[in-house]
């Protein structure tokens, strides 16, 4: 497979404009299938700034203009007839994930690779009811596509591994490092891990171990001292592995199995909370603005007209006692 071919990509929302982006400045041509026409121009200045990006980090050879022409954006299914590679980063629904791949494969040929973004539908799933099930892969990006070395290649049950061998030697040529999944399983790798992560959380400020802060604040220092440079296979290699051992012996059973959302969760999107973006979060300070023991005061408590509501009411000190989880406080450092 040349490193050149034109790629097919689907969807220009938040992911799909920045995994077009990360294969325009591979150098190859895209052409970009959208639901609506009239938001193509919004989402092509939207590339062309991440490109802009780019090379304000000196990463392109290319000036963005001349790259974003080789972008063709279609409400025209047909104009993918002819790419043998398709990238699918659609709303995250099964029918209407399904209901495209249908569309795509009355006009791809039998051997085109159609890829998806899913972050958690098992490939499986989306494999059944297709013509050429064996051609349909997950492709896991994570956002920003375009700066991230991050992804996971999946097979579903019926996938032939041979493409997916072919979508991680693209993806190197895109300077991504891809993990390979033979076997499909929900939430692939870093979603399944981060997820037993997240109920662990929950359990700790639900129970009244620790506040939110507290939580974020330990795990950045610790998890996020390492995790950049090992996984956790590595770090245990670095730090010592039988003791490892030992902790696991009593820590699993004590670790949170519920199957159930977190009441702190569903309360929270019952809210309307949508995070930063709309204003709506868990913890008010912003990140990377504080130093660790000095208050800044234009960052301790975002409380003014534009700045996000959390949901829970701060306190005006730390409390001393357990924290209810209804509650947040500032920190000295920010989680
Ligand atoms: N946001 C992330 O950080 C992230 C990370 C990894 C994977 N994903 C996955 O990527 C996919 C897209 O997520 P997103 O965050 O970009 O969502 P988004 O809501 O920003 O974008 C989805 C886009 O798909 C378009 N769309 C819907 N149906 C379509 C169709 N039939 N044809 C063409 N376009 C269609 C919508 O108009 C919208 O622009 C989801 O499957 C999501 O789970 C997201």
């Amino acid at each position: 497979m040349t490193s050149k071919i034109r790629i097919g990509t689907v969807g220009l929302g938040l992911m799909g404009s920045s995994i077009a982006t990360c294969i325009l400045a591979a150098g190859h041509a895209v052409t970009s299938l959208i639901k609506e026409i009239d938001t193509a121009d919004e989402a092509r200045e939207r590339i062309l700034g991440y490109l802009r990006q780019l090379t304000q980090e000196g990463l392109l050879i290319d000036t963005p203009e001349t790259i974003i022409e080789r972008l063709t954006i279609t409400d025209d299914v047909s104009l993918l007839s002819n790419h043998t590679v398709v990238i699918e980063s659609i709303t995250e629904n099964i029918d209407e994930k399904k209901s495209l791949y249908q569309r795509l494969e009355t006009v791809l040929s039998p051997t085109a690779i159609i890829g998806s973004n899913t972050s958690a539908i098992p490939v499986s799933v989306l494999q059944s009811g297709l013509k050429h099930p064996e051609r349909l892969l997950g492709i896991h990006w994570a956002e920003p596509a375009h700066i991230t070395r991050f992804m996971e290649v999946i097979c579903g049950k019926d996938s032939d591994l041979t493409y997916a061998y072919e979508i991680v030697a693209l993806a190197e040529s895109w300077g991504k490092e891809p993990s390979l999944l033979k076997k499909d399983i929900r939430g692939f790798i870093t979603n399944r891990i981060m997820y037993a992560m997240l109920r662990e959380s929950f359990n700790l400020v639900e129970n009244g171990y620790a506040t939110i802060e507290d939580v974020d604040r330990s795990l950045r220092n610790d998890l996020g001292y390492w995790i950049t440079f090992a996984g956790p296979f590595r770090f245990m290699d670095l730090t010592g592995i039988p003791a490892y051992l030992t902790v696991m012996k009593d820590l699993f059973p004590d670790l949170s199995n519920n199957t159930k959302s977190p009441k702190l969760m569903e309360d929270l999107v019952a809210s309307g909370a949508k995070g930063y973006r709309m204003r709506r979060v868990f913890i008010l300070t912003r990140p990377n603005r504080l130093k660790c023991g000095k208050r800044n005061s234009s960052t301790s408590a975002m409380t003014s007209g534009n700045s996000p509501k959390n949901i829970y009411p701060l306190p005006s000190k730390r409390p001393n006692d357990t924290h209810s989880i209804y509650k947040g406080h500032r920190s000295n450092c920010t989680g």
